[in-house]
């Protein structure tokens, strides 16, 4: 049993997406999430930069005394989980793009996947893809400028808007079923999503399933939170406070950290 926070970081706001299936879930947990969008996106850099940003986030939220730490960014997990579980005591949750549901559902045996660089080129990917979709084709589209328009705030744009139309119609051509979003960021795209492609094709991320694995590892861990209080979450971005503010709303904790 702790009261200590659930610290969650990403490379900027997209992991409020996150949070928020995990404030749900666990309302009384406390929370502290870091959004790192001075350094968003992550999706292009290297992988041992992805490391060395991790590291930097994970020590931080460390310091605050977190018990668990969510790495709130697809392109973070797929990338440097493996070395954060080896190097900290602390358990990790990550996010993996959600292709075991879309394949086992799928009818038409063909799934999109639009995720970043780093995801779709990294291993991780890779062995989920072959372990859970053999069967299947993947389309996969590299959301390309996604993450910098939701994090300059222009998420309801012409242009984001224009991008999707030309990431999409491979896919739609290519009659998949299934579109799983690999990237914390795109939950935030649903509402523009719906309107542009067919009712036929299902939107799926791993938003809950995340939480759901949150509170299975703090329950095998003996550290949810035993208050029945609602819990407090803290917000801190280095970047400017109104991209986080115009998702979250104004009755938030959110503030302006140089780290
Ligand atoms: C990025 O920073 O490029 C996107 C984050 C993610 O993969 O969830």
């Amino acid at each position: 049993m702790s009261t200590q926070p659930i610290g969650i970081f990403d490379s900027g706001v997209g992991g409020t997406s996150i949070w928020k299936e995990i404030q749900a879930l666990l309302p009384q947990e406390n929370m502290i999430y870091l959004a790192d969008s001075k350094h968003a996106p992550y999706g292009p850099k290297g992988k041992q930069a992805i490391i060395d940003l991790s590291i930097k986030n994970t020590d931080y939220l460390i310091n605050q005394g977190c018990k668990l730490i969510v790495v709130a960014c697809n392109t973070a997990t797929t990338n440097a989980i493996e070395f954060l579980r080896q190097n900290y005591k602390t358990p990790f949750i990550g996010i993996e793009p959600a292709i075991k549901p879309a394949a086992l559902n799928s009818k038409t045996h063909t799934i999109g996947i639009l995720a970043t660089k780093g995801t779709l080129s990294s291993e991780l990917f890779h062995k989920t893809a072959h372990l859970f979709a053999s069967d299947s084709k993947i389309m996969e589209q590299e959301g390309h400028s996604i993450v910098e328009l939701i994090e300059a705030g222009k998420l309801h744009s012409e242009a984001m808007k224009a991008l999707l139309e030309e990431y999409l119609r491979p896919m739609i051509d290519a009659d998949i079923d299934y579109l799983v979003l690999g990237c914390t960021h795109y939950p935030y795209l649903i509402p523009i999503l719906l309107k542009l492609l067919p009712k036929s094709i299902k939107i799926i991320d791993s938003g809950e399933a995340v939480a759901r694995q949150t509170k299975a590892v703090l329950t095998q861990h003996n550290l949810l939170n035993p208050s029945s209080k609602k819990g407090k979450s803290t917000f801190y971005t280095n970047a400017n406070p109104e991209v986080i503010t115009a998702l979250l709303g104004t009755s938030h904790d959110i503030a302006y950290l140089d780290f």
